[in-house]
């Protein structure tokens, strides 16, 4: 990169790093300096240099897009993929409280047998994970930052878990619909 007076080698294959200090911004060509095979003069070396604020822009629009990619909101899921989905979303935010076999521990309530995990109105967990709730001796926190494909993969773990038997499926459409 001729205009930040860096060089590095690279060899298939390993990973080769080396760093700078832009000054400006703008876009920045470099040069293959060896000649490396047939395509040497076509080799696309582009670097986009952008302000601060621009560049944790641009990282927010690639994440969000892809977060769509990963979870189309629409997609209806079968019964096994979602609630294998669930248990990973279980683990990770809920059986520290929950606990891993459902039961709960203290002011944390059961989910194991719970009336409202089994309740056909699936909206009532619905609204349970999205609002939280203030609770007796203790709050159940809201959970509405987890993704609608979360959300209803967790509901459909819980509903589907230990001695919960229901048969229900959450799809990530139906919480869609609880958010608004
Ligand atoms: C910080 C601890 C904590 C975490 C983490 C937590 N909960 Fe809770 N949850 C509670 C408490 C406390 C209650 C009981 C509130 C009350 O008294 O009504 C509760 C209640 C519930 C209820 C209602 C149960 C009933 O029968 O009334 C459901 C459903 C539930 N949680 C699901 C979840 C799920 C799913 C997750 C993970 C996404 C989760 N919770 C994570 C603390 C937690």
């Amino acid at each position: 990169m001729p205009s930040f007076g860096v060089h590095q080698d690279a060899i298939p294959g390993f990973v080769r790093d080396t760093w700078f200090r832009a000054e400006k911004v703008g876009d920045y060509y470099g040069q293959c300096a060896k000649i490396c095979g047939k395509e040497h003069a076509y080799m696309p070396i582009h670097v986009k240099v952008l302000a601060a604020a621009d560049y944790a822009q641009w990282v927010d629009g690639e994440k969000k897009k892809m977060a769509a990619l990963a979870d189309d909101p629409g997609k209806v899921w079968e019964a096994a993929a979602l609630a294998k989905r669930g248990e990973a979303v279980y683990v990770a935010n809920c059986a520290a409280c929950h606990q891993p076999n459902g039961k709960g521990m203290g002011p944390i309530k059961p989910l194991d047998g719970s009336a409202i995990v089994q309740d056909a109105d699936k909206t009532k967990q619905i609204l349970v994970l999205l609002n939280g709730r203030a609770g007796g001796a203790a709050p159940m926190p809201a959970w509405k930052q987890l993704s609608d494909t979360d959300i209803a993969a967790v509901i459909t773990y819980t509903k589907n878990s230990w001695s919960n038997k229901t048969g229900q499926l959450v799809q990530p459409s139906e919480v869609a619909l609880a958010r608004k």
